[in-house]
């Protein structure tokens, strides 16, 4: 009697597990077990003998509920069990809502400012206008190199770098899907390569032209007549202004963080092991961030840069073209310098070719 009923029991348990195996299979499939995998919120369904998926979790409730979703792998790459996470669904956001706006505000808007300056002000000419005739070795032979390495290697980074952001938007349906293909290849090729002479470039700028990018007290006199513009006449300057000065730290500190963030997503994953540094997918993220912002920002400065030293201001140019600048234009611009150099003159070789004039 007694071993009749543990037999009913046992029975009666069985036939209920078996039931239950189906209903609950689905929700364990998602379960905290599932090596880490997230369910804070599990989803589960009805469980209906008409609709043989209504008890199935539906991936997209699954999206909206679950903080991250996480598989299960058994490679030793971990970090390729993450699928979503909240950080990824804002860096999307970021990528296709709020980088097209920032890029369009800060480089068009650069754009429409400066064509606006040139409309209405027009060049910037020399003052009591005639040149003297005599020049002055305003940038060596290693300084102009460093110039135009760096220069012309981020023209070709800032385009390609702006395809990547616009390039879908704008371009492809103008050339087409095919043709927009190949072109963003080359482009990628082009961006990933020339980041290389970049820094190359950078790097020379930094060690030739840093000591006289140090902020002094003659920035402060040049800030306050805004260059110039306000209360007339060109304040003295040293070898740069400090309008110039702060194109360079601009360069500068734009540059490295460009450089670094660049390295990180050129080796993706690649310093996680470097003790502090945590770049998994949300450090190449973060990269992502930086990188993005601060070359859409420094593109904007490059911009006024590029229509001061070429459009923008009469006799500008010549300093980075022949490396010779016209006397008169020195003295205009950087008076104190052209002191300097009468300077060394007087005590010694000035340093320069055989046109250039010693400054008198
Ligand atoms: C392609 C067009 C460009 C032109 C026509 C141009 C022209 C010039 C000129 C004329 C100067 C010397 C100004 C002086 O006499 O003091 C200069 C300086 C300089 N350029 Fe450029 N440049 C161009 C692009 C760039 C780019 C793309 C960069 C950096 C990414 C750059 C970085 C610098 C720096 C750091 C200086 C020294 C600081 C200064 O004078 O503002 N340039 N450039």
């Amino acid at each position: 009697m007694r071993f009749a009923s543990i037999r009913s029991l046992v029975l009666a348990f069985s036939l209920l597990l078996a039931a239950a195996v189906p209903v609950l299979t689905p929700a364990f499939a998602q379960g905290p077990a599932n090596s880490g995998g997230t369910t804070q919120n599990a989803v589960q369904g009805p469980a209906s003998g008409s609709n043989p998926t209504a008890s199935a979790v539906s991936e997209e409730q699954l999206f909206r509920q679950l903080d991250k979703l996480t598989g299960r792998v058994t490679i030793p790459d971990a970090k390729a069990a993450l699928l979503q996470q909240p950080q990824g669904r804002d860096y999307r956001g970021f990528r296709e809502g709020v980088l097209p706006w920032l890029g369009a505000i800060f480089v068009l808007g650069m754009i429409l400012a400066l064509a606006a300056f040139y409309f209405t002000k027009g060049r910037i000419r020399l003052e009591h206008s005639e040149e003297s005739g005599r020049k002055i070795l305003r940038f060596n032979a290693l300084e102009r190199f460093a110039h135009w390495l760096t220069a012309m290697c981020f023209i070709v980074l800032a385009i390609s770098g702006l395809n990547y952001i616009f390039g879908k938007r704008l371009l492809m349906p103008i050339i087409g899907p095919d043709a927009f293909a190949v072109w963003s290849q080359y482009a990628k090729y082009a961006h990933n390569f020339l980041a290389w002479p970049f820094m190359l470039g950078l790097l020379v700028m930094i060690v030739v032209w840093i000591r006289d990018n140090l902020p002094d007290r003659t920035d402060v006199a040049w800030l306050k007549q805004g260059g110039g513009f306000l209360g007339g006449g060109h304040p003295p300057a040293r070898r740069f202004n400090a309008g110039q000065k702060l194109i360079f730290w601009s360069v500068v500190l734009g540059g490295l963080a460009l450089a670094a963030s660049g390295l990180i997503m050129l080796f993706p994953f690649s310093a996680s092991g470097i003790q502090g540094l945590q770049f998994d997918v949300n450090g190449m993220q973060l990269a992502q961030y930086v990188h993005a912002t601060v070359g859409v920002i420094l593109i904007a400065i490059m911009i006024a840069h590029i229509y001061i030293g070429s459009l923008g201001m009469e006799g500008a140019y010549d300093a980075m073209g022949s490396g010779e600048v016209d006397l008169a234009w020195a003295r205009a611009h950087h008076s104190l310098w052209v002191e300097e150099q009468q300077a060394k003159t007087a005590s010694g070789p000035q340093v320069g070719t055989g046109r250039a004039a010693p400054a008198e």
